[in-house]
């Protein structure tokens, strides 16, 4: 049986890839979530769903809303992808479980705290830094400094040629859009970008003992091969690095604009990891994901075809008034969990223990030492077609008396 568009489905003009939407979001994900659970993006010829209760649903629903045929706008079963696809962000089971298995395998809680005494020695030197210097841009000193500094170390990249590991996601992410211009910005000069990331997927690249290392040690008990290893190695590099670096960036900015809500996390630093929960919540550094029908499926009186593609808005459900009381306001002692800034389902984001221990430990030792942050300019966003996050932010952070 051959289903059709009906006609009932609300229709939307927005574009939410043009540089308008993308700039202050909020607006349109309301439009969205208003006009129905499950709505027509006419520009796009796509479906967008932005209320909790629907987002949730397609995130734990991989049989009918999958995700080898790739997150992004483009369709892997009609396009080529433009490299080999993940193993694990554009797979289904069962190889997408194999993948899964050997990946949990190796960021095991227990390896994942690990990591914490290393993560504290850096986040106390870049805390006392920035203290000393008083007014600093909190992206590129701070929120950037770190991750790209302890990330590497753990999976065990080499120093030489870290800064393209920012390029490359930022470029990653952005080819889950179209090809606008905000991709192809970010999409020039990067074959030395992505000939270095091929190179630190290899195994002799990796130091010993680090999680890069691991996962090739892993890879053969679940039946997968070197070449395997490394495109794991790869969603390691692409997934880890940017993502960490606007949610904290976002979290100075969340904190520098809410100077309650910092006093209430300086007052007792133990609630640092709550907070940064608060921040994926109201500011999520992933804003979106695509998904494609296996099948026909109603949605709430609207039918969608086989092969459509779906845009899940993970932050328009953050904020969704039918699921939050007062979603608008940020809260760090609002009980976040049950957000979807990581996802949820069998995708949900298998680095996000080790994004909240980065956060645990940097915004904790930061909350130890400043008693208050301001801004200390206009902060500049970095436009992506699917993270949100800043380019800069410049700020003034004043220490707490000894
Ligand atoms: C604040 C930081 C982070 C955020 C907001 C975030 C967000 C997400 C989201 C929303 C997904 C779900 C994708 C989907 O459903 O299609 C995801 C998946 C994933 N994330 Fe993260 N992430 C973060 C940090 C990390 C880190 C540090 C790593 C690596 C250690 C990582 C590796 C991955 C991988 C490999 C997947 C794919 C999992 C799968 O498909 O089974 N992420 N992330």
């Amino acid at each position: 049986m051959s289903a059709t568009i009906t006609s009932d489905a609300p229709v939307s003009r927005l574009d939410p890839f043009s540089e308008r939407f993308l700039n202050d979001p909020y607006p349109p994900h309301r439009e969205l979530r208003d006009a129905g659970p499950v709505v027509r993006l006419e520009r796009y010829g796509i479906w967008a769903m932005a209320r909790h209760e629907q987002v949730h649903a397609a995130l734990n629903d991989p049989e009918t809303f999958r995700s080898a045929a790739g997150v992004g706008l483009a369709d892997f079963t009609k396009e080529k992808p433009f490299r080999p696809p993940s193993l694990l962000l554009e797979a289904d089971p069962p190889e997408h479980s194999r993948a899964r298995r050997t990946i949990t395998g190796v960021l095991s809680p227990k390896r994942v705290r690990s990591l914490r005494e290393a993560f504290e020695r850096e986040a106390h030197a870049l805390v006392e830094r920035v203290v000393d210097q008083g007014r600093f841009d909190a992206v590129d000193e701070f929120a950037e400094a770190f991750p790209t500094k302890v990330f590497p170390d753990a999976v065990g990249v080499p120093d030489k040629g870290r800064e393209n590991l920012m390029a490359y996601g930022n470029m990653v992410f952005n080819a889950f859009g179209p090809q606008n211009e905000i991709f192809r910005e970010s999409a020039k000069g990067q074959d030395e970008v992505r000939e270095w990331i091929a190179e630190m997927c290899l195994r002799e690249n990796l130091r010993d003992g680090g999680l890069g290392a691991d996962i090739y040690e892993h890879a053969p008990r679940h039946e997968m091969g070197p070449d395997e290893a490394a495109l794991l190695v790869r969603s390691l590099l692409s997934a880890g690095v940017d993502t960490t670096v606007h949610g904290l960036g976002n979290a100075i900015y969340c904190f520098a604009t809410h100077p309650d809500q910092w006093a209430a996390v300086h007052a007792d630093p133990s609630r640092a990891r709550a907070a940064f929960e608060e921040v994926v919540r109201f500011e999520s550094p992933v804003q979106t994901f695509f998904r494609t029908t296996t099948r026909a499926v109603e949605v709430e009186g609207v039918t969608l075809p086989e092969g459509e593609k779906v845009l899940l808005f993970l932050a328009a459900a953050n904020r969704d008034p039918r699921h939050w009381e007062e979603p608008d306001r940020f809260d760090v002692e609002r009980r976040a969990s049950g957000h979807v800034g990581f996802g949820s389902g069998i995708h949900a984001c298998v680095g996000q223990m080790l994004a909240r221990l980065e956060a645990d430990v940097l915004i904790g030792a930061l909350a130890r030492r400043v008693e208050a942050i301001e801004l200390d300019g206009e902060p500049e966003l970095k436009l992506n077609n699917t993270l949100r996050g800043l380019a800069s932010l410049p700020v003034r952070v004043h220490p707490a008396s000894a």
